[in-house]
């Protein structure tokens, strides 16, 4: 048998790790077939952008996860600062372990930063989620995206979508690969041990204990994310939103309000934080795990998030979803694709009707396209014959 295949892999944020839990679980199951043609040795690099529990090692928990072999430990600041530690500490663990491949995944500073670093140290590069575009260069994820696409060598995309838009920018057909949608292999995984939780169990012990008001929830409820800077960093923006929010949502059906650490500070420094303590229509969740999550939104009537994973979850599990962006990576979630989301942006205006609108809909799961809870074997497969 040849040498094993040495695969390094990255993650640095939430949305990172349920994309590598079933490509770590792929390699085992890989590994341990009897037809197995190549053993793959797996080193796991996180980059530490994220580090609160919450936000990264109780996912590494519920989803099984193998203990990252390293630790970059960037934590919070700027973008540049983020990239450009993530990118020195990379190369002088990369050099050490020299792989033959890098993984990454999805959109996030270390993505970028360990795509950038692996390609100047002559280290191939496979994308998962390559492709995606909402063609807005003032979202940071969008410039990671093109990078890391420019520089990979394989590009394992969800969708004909995310093909089409590589082939349009000169990627070489022999490079691309349509795996599906690599994040719903956990969904399919988790859903029944999601399904088994209990929404009031969670709202007690998500709560927030500054929000006093909320009364003892049951029944119909719509569940809210909220993180991007586009929506979050600009005090009249924010401030708008929450009046949206509060006035013409909260007062119709309760909403759950899952609070992302960017997004409260900014409501507590632009004075908004208090007045939505004090809402009995809102429920104020600390992050929530990844079951969780999945719980709340099998049962909510309606998703309003910022979120680009979110609104893919809530297709699958077929949960109507108010995108509250104005553009989107992920074409194929919305309603006139096949989809069950909606871009409003964050105006208030275009936010009022498309709530009854979406709220009226049927709950219908809208599969996206090859995601069978398989695409994790295929990525596999594709990066071995990327290799032979
Ligand atoms: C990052 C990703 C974004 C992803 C999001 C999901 C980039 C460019 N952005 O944005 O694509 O959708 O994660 O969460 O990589 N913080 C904590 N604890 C943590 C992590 C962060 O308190 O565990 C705080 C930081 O101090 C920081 C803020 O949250 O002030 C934002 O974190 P950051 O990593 O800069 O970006 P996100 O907005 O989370």
């Amino acid at each position: 048998m040849s040498a094993p295949l040495h695969i390094l892999s990255v993650v640095g944020a939430r949305p990172n790790f349920m994309k590598i839990a079933p490509f770590a679980h792929a390699i085992e199951r890989h590994n341990t077939t009897t037809s197995c043609s190549r053993e793959i040795r797996h080193t796991l690099l996180h980059s530490g952008q994220h580090y609160d529990n919450a936000m990264s090692n109780d996912f590494f928990r519920a989803l099984n996860i193998p203990e990252p072999d390293i630790n970059l430990g960037i934590g919070s600041g700027t973008h540049a600062e983020q990239v450009g530690k993530t990118m020195i500490a990379f190369e002088s663990f990369a050099s050490e372990q020299r792989p033959d491949w890098t993984v990454v995944v999805g959109d996030v500073n270390a993505t970028c930063a360990c795509a950038l670093t692996a390609s100047k140290m002559g280290i191939k590069i496979a994308h998962i989620e390559a492709g995606l575009r909402s063609f807005d260069m003032t979202m940071p994820e969008e410039i990671n995206r093109i990078v890391t696409d420019r520089l990979s060598h394989l590009l394992l995309t969800p969708d004909e979508i995310a093909d089409e838009n590589l082939r349009r920018e000169g990627v070489p057909e022999d490079r691309i690969r349509c795996v599906g949608n690599i994040m719903i292999d956990t969904l399919e995984a988790q859903r029944e041990s999601a399904a088994a939780l209990d929404v009031a169990d969670i709202i007690q012990t998500r709560r927030l204990s500054e929000n006093t008001e909320a009364p003892h929830r049951t029944g119909p409820f719509a569940l809210l994310t909220l993180h991007r800077p586009s929506n979050v960093d600009t005090a009249d923006v924010l401030q708008r939103l929450v009046t949206c929010l509060t006035d013409d949502i909260a007062t119709e059906l309760p909403l759950l309000w899952t609070i992302h650490p960017r997004t409260r500070s900014r409501l507590e420094s632009f004075g908004l934080w208090d007045p939505i303590c004090a809402n009995p229509n809102i429920d104020l969740l600390a992050p929530l795990s990844y079951h969780e999550m999945l719980k709340l939104n099998m049962e909510a009537d309606v998703m309003l998030t910022d979120s680009g994973g979110l609104q893919e979850e809530c297709c699958a599990l077929g949960t109507p979803c108010l995108t509250l962006r104005d553009n989107t990576e992920r074409p194929v979630t919305l309603t006139d694709q096949g989809g069950l989301c909606m871009l409003v942006s964050n105006e208030p205006q275009r936010i009022r009707p498309a709530f009854h609108q979406l709220r009226a809909l049927e709950r219908r799961p809208h599969p996206l396209p090859h995601s069978d809870g398989h695409t994790a074997d295929r990525v596999v497969e594709a990066i071995l014959d990327a290799d032979r």
